[in-house]
């Protein structure tokens, strides 16, 4: 079944070399996603949430509101994953930081991908969200998490416990992003 017929006002869709981060468009890509948290490594994941609530939040995909935003990442014109701001639970944010998530199809992995999305809903966020800082908690045993982090420019500033365990936290400052864009806009063009 088709939830949405194309894109819509005030839907998010963020376009980039290899992927495109959309909202979910069909019901298989919602039980997908189910499917995915339920078959989750617990390194992954700080606990299932609702089956009810998950489902009907990624119905509303694609809008950011109150802090939340579900994104498929599309790979030509397939769903191979899904990132999201969120809210945490029992962690106000305060106005402007938001907490990233995501994950990948295994299958998907290791090719760079959650690099370029990565990268893709920071720079969304500052440019088109009013960020003034993105952040995430991670395993601290998750690598492939804590190298794309390094690699899209956020820096560990810490630890927490979460859920019963310790997370490590990545963090992107606006000013930072923006010392990074500019570095990046004024690199010489090479020919
Ligand atoms: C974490 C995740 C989003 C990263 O996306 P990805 O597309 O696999 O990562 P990329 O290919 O962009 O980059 C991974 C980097 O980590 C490195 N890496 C990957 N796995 C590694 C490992 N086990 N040990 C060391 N380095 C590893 C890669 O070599 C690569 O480094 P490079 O930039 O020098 O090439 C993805 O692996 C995933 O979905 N994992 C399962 C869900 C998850 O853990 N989500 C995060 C929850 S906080």
């Amino acid at each position: 079944m088709d939830l949405h017929s194309g894109p819509a006002s005030g839907e998010v869709w963020i376009r980039g070399r290899r992927l495109v981060l959309r909202p979910l468009l069909t019901a298989e890509e919602i039980d997908e996603e189910w499917q995915a948290m339920v078959a989750a490594d617990p390194l992954a994941i700080g606990e299932l949430p609702d089956e009810d609530s998950f489902r009907a939040r990624l119905r509303r995909s694609g809008r950011l509101l109150d802090g939340w935003l579900d994104l498929a990442i599309d790979l030509n014109g397939v769903s191979i994953g899904r990132i999201q701001t969120f809210v945490p639970a029992g962690r106000a944010l305060p106005t402007g930081t938001f907490d990233v998530g995501i994950g990948l199809r295994e299958d998907m992995r290791g090719k760079g991908y959650g690099r370029e999305a990565l990268a893709l809903l920071t720079d969304w966020l500052f440019g088109d969200a009013a960020a003034e800082a993105v952040e995430a908690p991670t395993d601290p045993a998750n690598v492939a998490m804590r190298t794309v982090f390094e690699r899209v420019g956020w820096a560990y500033v810490g630890s927490l416990t979460e859920f019963g365990r310790d997370w490590v936290m990545y963090r992107i400052t606006r000013e930072q992003w923006q010392a990074r864009h500019g570095s990046l806009s004024s690199r010489p063009t090479r020919h």
